[in-house]
């Protein structure tokens, strides 16, 4: 393996608004790339560490945005947080406040997750409710339906979800069946059944890698989580937790993202560390498609240049079936492939908004519904597009890696929200591209339309 690069100094990058990525495609991509912490685990197991009243040293934590908000989210509270590098410690011994800030909630849905462990750990919590967003409407029905069923009274006034559990006791174990198996209900519900009275069963559980990972994150600090990574997942509560030195795992999304890269500029490269079982449907898409991936170490995946890119079909859902977060990255490959092919959103109700702006690079896609029918093009060209959500915006990146010219993307808050430097890990396996400040006129984008609205998922 190539010894890896190492990444500039644990800061975000200054943002400023009329910030954009200048993108000069056309070139292969060589090296090796190292992939940072998942951000759906961090953001949830530092939820997680509200259960617990010692230290939490957890490691492996990415630079995110959105990590920072959860972190501004939990400081609120009256948490101690700090961090150095890519470790994070977190002290919930002194929770100040059962009332989590409207405006850090609305941002970050993942936050709204912490009503589990705030009821948990105080018997009430009020929590804004998040919100719809640029994907879709994202309902927290299940997460409310499952405290409810293990003895909170939960009411929705004013926009707050104010819960608490009667005579000051503690939540009751409860046997519970998801409607769908939603990610986020499973881990809401999962942490407040940590330090429940009794036996929680949470049935059609999210099997998501990250629900496994905080699962484990929990049972070291001592709670009884059994299944969790199945459909089926018990929870034993216990009285209270301890301290605990945790790692996360790696990003599957961010892997699965720098192997479209790899695959859309016919590039040799390295990634590591990743785990290949995370990433299942996403090196069998690809292998579909005509590229080739090799296990070079257990936790290293080599992608060699594609001679020939091919049409397939998609459809998005719960793990371990094709997951959601890669629906756009493939979209931008598939641009490129021969032939037709078809891509169906089933997770969320709208999530093909990338598909206008890949159609300004040249792309050609039609959307009827929840489908997009993706006819590959010889090739895209630069011009300049706009982001509307996290993995939408990576798509755009990656297309203007292999687009003919410039690509300027606007929308850069997006990707700092949830990939660690993506730029700067693309500079260094040789991409042409660049943060540049943008003169601009107020509210009017780079392709002279007016920004579009969106709320963080
Ligand atoms: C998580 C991930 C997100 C990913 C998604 C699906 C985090 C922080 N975010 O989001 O990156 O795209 O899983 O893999 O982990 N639903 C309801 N009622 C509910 C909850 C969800 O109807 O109470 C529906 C949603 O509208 C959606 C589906 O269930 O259609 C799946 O959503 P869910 O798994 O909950 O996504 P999140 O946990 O929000």
């Amino acid at each position: 393996m190539n010894p890896s690069t190492s990444l500039p100094d644990a800061k975000l990058a200054p943002q400023a608004d009329s910030s954009v990525l200048q993108i000069f495609g056309g070139h292969r991509l060589h090296g090796h790339v190292k992939i940072s912490g998942a951000k759906n685990s961090a953001l949830v197991i530092m939820a997680g560490a509200l259960l617990c009243s010692g230290d939490c040293h957890i490691r492996n934590v990415p630079l995110l945005a959105d990590v920072e908000k959860m972190g501004q989210v939990l400081s609120a509270l009256g948490v101690k947080v700090s961090r150095q590098g890519d470790i994070l410690d977190i002290n919930a011994s002194n929770i100040t406040t059962s009332k989590a800030p409207y405006e850090l909630v609305t941002q970050l849905r993942a936050s709204f997750f912490a009503i589990g462990s705030i009821l948990a750990r105080l018997g009430v919590a009020q929590m804004p409710l998040p919100g719809g967003c640029a994907i879709g409407a994202r309902p927290v029905d299940l997460h409310v339906r499952g405290l409810q069923a293990m003895g909170a009274e939960v009411q929705i006034e004013h926009g707050i979800c104010n819960a608490y559990v009667p005579n000051g006791g503690r939540l009751k174990g409860a046997k519970i069946y998801l409607d769908t198996p939603s990610v986020g209900a499973t881990e809401t519900l999962m942490m407040a059944a940590t330090l429940a009275d009794g036996e929680t069963i949470i049935e059609n559980a999210a099997r998501e890698p990250e629900v496994a990972d905080l699962a484990n994150f929990c049972n070291a600090m001592g709670a009884k989580i059994h299944g969790a990574g199945s459909s089926v997942i018990t929870i034993e509560g216990v009285p209270q937790l301890h301290s605990v030195d945790y790692s996360i795992i790696p990003d599957r999304i961010e892997t699965g993202t720098f192997l479209v890269a790899g695959a859309i500029t016919r590039s040799d490269i390295l990634l590591s560390p990743v785990v290949p079982d995370h990433l299942i449907p996403v090196i069998a898409k690809l292998r579909e498609i005509g590229v080739q991936i090799i296990e070079e170490a257990p936790d290293c995946l080599r992608i060699l240049p594609a001679e020939t890119l091919k049409a397939t079909y998609i459809e998005t859902l719960p793990h371990p079936g094709f997951p959601t977060d890669m629906q756009a990255p493939f979209m931008a490959l598939l641009t490129l492939a021969e032939g037709d092919s078809i891509i169906n959103e089933s997770v969320f109700e709208n999530r093909l908004r990338h598909a206008s702006e890949l159609n300004r690079l040249g792309a050609d896609i039609r959307v009827k519904g929840n489908t997009a029918f993706v006819r590959g093009v010889p090739n895209l060209s630069g011009a300049p597009v706009i982001g509307t959500d996290l993995r939408a915006s990576a798509a755009l990146v990656l297309a203007g890696l292999a687009a003919d010219g410039q690509t300027t993307f606007q929308g850069l808050h997006h990707l700092d929200r949830g990939y660690d430097r993506l730029d700067i890990k693309l500079q260094q396996l040789g991409a042409k591209i660049k943060r540049v400040n943008e003169v601009s006129t107020p509210g009017v984008t780079s392709n002279g339309s007016t920004p579009p609205v969106t709320i963080a998922n």
